[in-house]
């Protein structure tokens, strides 16, 4: 696919990716996820998005040529794909921070690589194609285990780390009350891995009911509609015994909906990066001296977020991309002993041409749509 300008996307026959380095590996895609960081790329909103790239951050699919100096594969291995691109040697990777790698993307200070994730991260064509280029071979992707069902492989990607790494950053202790802001993939993902840091009650705000209804039984957890409040900031606080909930986890991001003056400010005029509303209710619903932690994805330019608030209150933030492969041992752990259905989610599969089709279902959020699986035909 190739992207021709906001809110269009189309098939193209493109050139044969080839090896350019003695590290890159070329991987025929076997399947291929559109993601909610998709879509601001989709809606224009990502600086650097240039017509013609090719998107797509999560894929798996089989080896097909290796670089001379590439170790850790052979030609026909199935293996999944994180969605940084990491170079395993810098300062940043060493520390595990892999979403962060600064020779991936040297002309970033802020974000590593990302596969098809405009050359704000890179410039990098992505997985949504038959085939790929796979850039420090030896790092990030890994071998699918036999017994794992590929519909799993692939969302471990991205949704069910970074997921797993929104949990992990609110530092969740036992008996903790977290909001999870989003009910898309990363925040059914959140959800349900809050559990794993023993969380005592998970509630999620969404507006769109059949999200809902699906994170109520699979995280599991308590569900509620923000169109149906008031003032989701004062609906938690009576709902947390007035005094908040010990970490909120914000998986919406700059799409969020919800507040005309951001709608309009942010997404239509495009003077802040997108709508920060999810964040302050984030921030104006986290108990003081709790825990925000943001995997929900900002345009790199200003927003409007109520600092004077997290200092008041004392919250602490974290945030980050997710760090993929610092994360794959446990999570392919958790997939083997049952306590994690990843394939789940997965509600809509197409092959490749139909990508504008899929692309528009899944930005408008319709036919109940949560995660669609594009698959090219070899
Ligand atoms: N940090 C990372 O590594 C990383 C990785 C993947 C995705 N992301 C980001 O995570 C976010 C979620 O991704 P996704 O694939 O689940 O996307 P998605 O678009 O499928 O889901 C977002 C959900 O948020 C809901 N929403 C909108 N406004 C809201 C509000 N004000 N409050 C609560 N919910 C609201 C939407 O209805 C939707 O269900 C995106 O911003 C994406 O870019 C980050
Ligand atoms: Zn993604
Ligand atoms: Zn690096």
């Amino acid at each position: 696919m190739e992207y021709r300008g906001p809110l269009r996307v189309r098939l193209e026959q493109k050139p044969m990716p080839v090896i350019q380095h003695p590290l890159d590996a070329i991987v025929r895609v076997t399947r291929s996820c559109i993601c909610g960081s998709d879509l601001h790329l989709y809606n224009g909103e990502v600086p650097d998005t240039r017509v013609g790239m090719t998107f797509g951050h999560e894929f798996c699919g089989i080896v097909e040529e290796i670089g001379p100096e590439v170790q850790n594969l052979s030609v026909g291995d199935h293996v999944l794909v994180p969605f940084n691109i990491a170079c395993g040697r810098c300062h940043f990777c060493k520390q595990g921070l892999f979403g962060n790698c600064h020779e991936a993307n040297a002309q970033a200070t802020a974000v590593g690589g990302i596969f098809g994730y405009s050359h704000t991260a890179g410039g990098y064509d992505g997985g949504q194609a038959e085939y790929v280029r796979v850039p420090y071979a030896d790092v990030g992707p890994t071998v699918i285990p036999s017994w794992m069902d590929p519909d799993d492989a692939v969302l471990l990607t991205d949704v069910v780390p970074t997921g797993y790494q929104a949990a992990e950053m609110g530092g969740i202790q036992p008996g903790d009350t977290v909001v999870v802001f989003g009910a898309g993939p990363v925040g059914i993902m959140a959800a349900r891995c809050a559990w794993f840091f023993g969380a005592g009650r998970v509630i999620v705000i969404d507006h769109l009911d059949y999200r809902l209804e699906f994170i109520r039984d699979y995280a599991p957890a308590e569900v509620y509609n923000f169109n149906e409040m008031d003032d989701p900031v004062v609906f938690l606080k009576k709902a947390t015994d007035s005094l908040g909930a010990d970490v909120c986890i914000d998986a919406v991001g700059g799409d969020a909906s919800g507040n005309r003056l951001h709608a309009v400010f942010g997404k239509k005029l495009k003077l802040e990066a997108g709508s920060p509303i999810a964040l302050h209710w984030a921030i104006n619903s986290v108990k003081k001296g709790g825990v925000v932690s943001i995997v929900g994805v900002y345009g790199p330019t200003g927003n409007m977020v109520p600092i004077g608030n997290v200092v008041n209150k004392g919250i602490t933030i974290r945030s980050n991309q997710a760090s993929v492969k610092r994360l794959l041992p446990r999570l392919i752990e958790h997939v083997e002993a049952g306590r994690l259905n990843p394939k789940a989610i997965i509600t809509h599969r197409a092959p490749l041409e139909d990508v504008s089709d899929l692309y528009h279902i899944f930005s408008s959020k319709l036919d109940g749509c949560i995660k669609p699986v594009l698959v090219p035909r070899h």
